[in-house]
Order: structure tokens, then sequence, then C-alpha cells
């Protein structure tokens, strides 16, 4: 089969990896990958938004099968115009897409069909918007409509910096269209979850809870990025919470996008917090999460291609999705400066025996064949092992042998994790 997974950065490169282990797969195209997953598929220099022509190049390469990861192709309906030429997909259509696509659609959806999630109002003008924040409750929590690189939430502690995320989202047009509307919610409080599920809009199976590491800085502190490590399996995420976000979220999600006639079938992503009133939703994603995918995707045991096809053929419930009873941790090897400004270009080394264990997000090859860094997160660096301790320990151990110039990453990934563990005990 010849498969071609549309986008180009460390969550690729893992379903990239995962995929090639696939007895059923020749050839796998990425477009536009990067300098790192040149090494185990084909590149193509078409761009992830780029619909028509990730479209013609499918058409021509006689592609069987794509991969659509971002969110951008997902809501752009890069996955219906694959499926008009009669080109199977693993991704949402644009119109199930629109859960990430949309905070005021997916808050109403959540509000009509009672799954829980902070309160919150949706303003259209800023006028009301800056009316309503005279009086909120602080902190709280303002959020632009669309898509906005994951920079589109501000948590205000007080009323002034409150104001100031309006202004910038409503007038200024910070992010385009995507905050022409907001969303300003309650502020909740918890350790946070990842799930991320494979969904054929019948049935619904959560793979292995993990834990994102968002802010720039040790002690999470600093700006937010678009992660800086993950761990997997979260701790906070205990069999009686699974159970509870099964019966009051998962389930109720899928048959709400049923019922608004917009099946979702794909990977849904729901980013949890675990609050004293239980697990709530924080936001939806239609889509791997990144670097969620790069310690998810080394633990789950079943043919990653298989499970695909079996979502993308309406019959889920017919496999057993298995994941091995292991840990996994990855170190995001980042450009000094991120998630600001930042130098690119400084060669990257990486010792032959830990190819395997590195997923490349920015770098591009040089014409002398080199890996250099072309962007903010440049490397996720993933070990699994038996132990949490042993996946973290693992995936430092990791990262002293790997160098580049101006390499950023944080020193504390997986400590929240196993003190949550030590305390358990
Ligand atoms: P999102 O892009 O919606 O995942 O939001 C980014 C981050 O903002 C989340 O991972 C949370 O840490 C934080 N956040 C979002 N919504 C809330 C909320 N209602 N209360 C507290 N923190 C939030
Ligand atoms: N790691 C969060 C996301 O993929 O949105």
């Amino acid at each position: 089969m010849r498969i071609l997974v549309v986008g180009g950065g460390g969550r690729e490169h893992a379903i990239i990896k995962k995929l090639k282990q696939s007895p059923q797969i020749e050839n796998i195209y990425a477009l536009p990958g990067n300098g790192g997953i040149s090494h185990d598929a084909e590149c193509v220099n078409i761009g992830a938004k780029d619909i028509e022509g990730i479209v013609g190049f499918a058409v021509e390469n006689k592609i069987d099968y794509a991969v659509v990861a971002p969110d951008d192709p997902l809501v752009l309906g890069c996955v219906d115009a694959l499926n008009n030429k009669g080109i199977k997909c693993f991704g949402p259509t644009a119109k199930a897409a629109i859960i990430e696509g949309s905070k005021i659609f997916s808050k109403n959806l959540m509000k009509k069909y009672g799954i829980p999630t902070a309160e919150f109002e949706v303003f259209d003008t800023a006028e009301e918007a800056l009316k309503y924040i005279d009086t909120c409750p602080l902190p709280t929590v303002i959020k632009a409509d669309g898509l906005a690189l994951g920079k589109g939430v501000i948590i205000a502690e007080n009323r002034e910096d409150a104001r100031t995320a309006v202004k910038e989202m409503m007038l200024d047009g910070k992010f385009g269209k995507s905050g022409e509307h907001i969303v300003i919610e309650e502020y909740l409080t918890g350790p946070e979850v990842s799930v991320l599920s494979f969904t054929d809009g019948r049935t619904i199976v959560p793979m292995v809870s993990s834990m994102d590491h968002k802010r720039a800085i040790d002690g999470d502190i600093g700006l937010n990025t678009g992660g800086m490590g993950t761990v997997a399996p979260n701790p906070y995420y205990t069999k009686k919470i699974a159970d509870e976000c099964m019966e009051r979220i998962f389930l109720p999600t899928v048959n709400a996008m049923n019922k608004e006639g917009r099946t979702f079938k794909g990977c849904l992503y729901f980013g949890l917090m675990i609050t004293e009133k239980g697990p709530k939703v924080i936001e939806y994603n239609c889509r791997f999460g990144d670097p969620e995918t790069q310690v998810v995707l080394p633990l789950l045991k079943t043919d990653l291609f298989t499970v695909m096809q079996a979502v993308t053929d309406e019959r889920l419930d017919e496999i057993d999705v298995e994941f091995y009873d292991k840990h996994a941790c990855c170190v995001v090897m980042a450009s000094k400066g991120y998630p600001q400004s930042y130098e690119k270009g400084f060669e990257i080394s990486i010792p032959d025996e830990l190819t395997d264990k590195v997923f490349v997000a920015g770098a591009s090859l040089g014409d002398d064949g080199k890996l250099r860094t072309s962007g903010g997160r440049v490397l996720g660096v993933t070990c699994t092992a038996d132990t949490l301790w042993d996946a973290v320990y693992g995936a430092y151990s990791y990262v002293e042998k790997i160098h580049f110039d101006n390499a950023y990453f944080r020193r504390d990934i997986g400590k929240r994790a196993l003190s949550a563990l030590s305390e358990e005990k």
C-alpha cells in the first residue's frame, strides 16, 4: 500500500515510524515532512495547508490511504477533498473537525449535551466582553474562538490583563479571524490529563493517557509552548477517573457529534482537568496531540495501520487495541529562545544508536546531508521502560548524547508524575 502522511513535525515522525512497522505498507510519503522524517519516508515539498496540492499529489501518485495529522488541513477539509477523489483517510471531515476549529462550537456542544466543562460566556463584540470583565470572577480564562497555533488561550490574573487580552484578540486582530469571537470561561484547577482516542463514530477506544508539560521553564512557569515534554501513562488518570470519563465525557461526545450530524472518525483528543468536582473538558482536539503522540504511539502494541483502517471502515469494535504495560517519557529539545525568537541552522548530531528514539520536529537536511535546526521545537527524545523513573532517566541520558548549539530543554519532565506516583504509595 502507498500511504501519504500530511504534516511535518514530531507527531508526524512518530506516526510514520509506527506505520513503517506495518507489513501492509510499501511506501510512505510525507507532505511536507522534514529533514529527520526523510530518513523514514519520502518527503515532498507540498505544505500541509495546500489542500489542492495534497489532493493532486495523492491522485497522481495513486495513494491508497492518507493520514491527515495537523489541525489546519483537517479544519480546511483535506479529508473531504481526498475522500471526494476516492482516497480513504484517517482523520475527521471538516464538519467534525470543527470540534477543535471553533471553541464556541465545542463549548455549546458540551452545554447542550451536559458534558462537564468550565462555565462560560460567548462574546461577539469587544464592548460586551470588556463590560463583562469589569465584574467577572478572577482569574479568568479568555479563548479565541478559532485556531491560533496553541496561543489563543490567556489566563488573566487581574482585570487589566484580561482587558488587554480582549483588546488584542478582538480589536487588534492578533489572531486574525480566529479572535473575532471569543469565549470567556471559569478558571479551573487540578491536574491535567491528555487522552487521545480512536473513534469510528460508533466505538471509542481511549489510548494510554499522558501528561504534557506546556510551559517553557522548569516548575511549570514561563510562556506557554506547543509542549516541552510528555509522559505516559498519566498517574492522575486512575481507573475510577477513566470509567467516569468514558461514561460522562467520551461516549457522550461521540453521541453528541452523531446527533449533530457531524460524526467524528479519527483521533479525538480530550484535554481534561481533574477538578475537585470530577474530570472536566478543557479542550477537544480533532487530531493526535504533539508531543503526546511521541509517548503514546511507542506504547501501542497493536499494528497502527490496522487500527486506522478499522476506524475508516467503521469496524473498530472488531479489533483489540492493546498497549504495552510500560511507561514512556519524551523530552523536547528546543532552540534557545523558543517560543519567542531563536536562531536556526545549527548542525545536529545524533548517535546512530539513538535514531530510533528521536522524533524530529524542526530540522532540515542541508546539501551536505547534515541535519540542521530549522524550528523552535527541534527534537522529541523518547524512552520507553518498565517504570516511569527508568523512562525519565533514560530519556535524559539520551538527551545528554545529542548535541546542537543553543539547545534548550526542561530538566523536570516527568517530575510531577513521579511525585504523584510516590504520593499514591
Ligand atoms: P487549551 O489551548 O484550551 O488547551 O488551553 C491551554 C492551557 O490553558 C490548558 O492546557 C490549561 O493549562 C489552560 N486552561 C485552559 N482553559 C482553562 C480553564 N478553564 N481553567 C484553567 N486553565 C485553563
Ligand atoms: N499538546 C497539545 C496539543 O497537541 O494540542
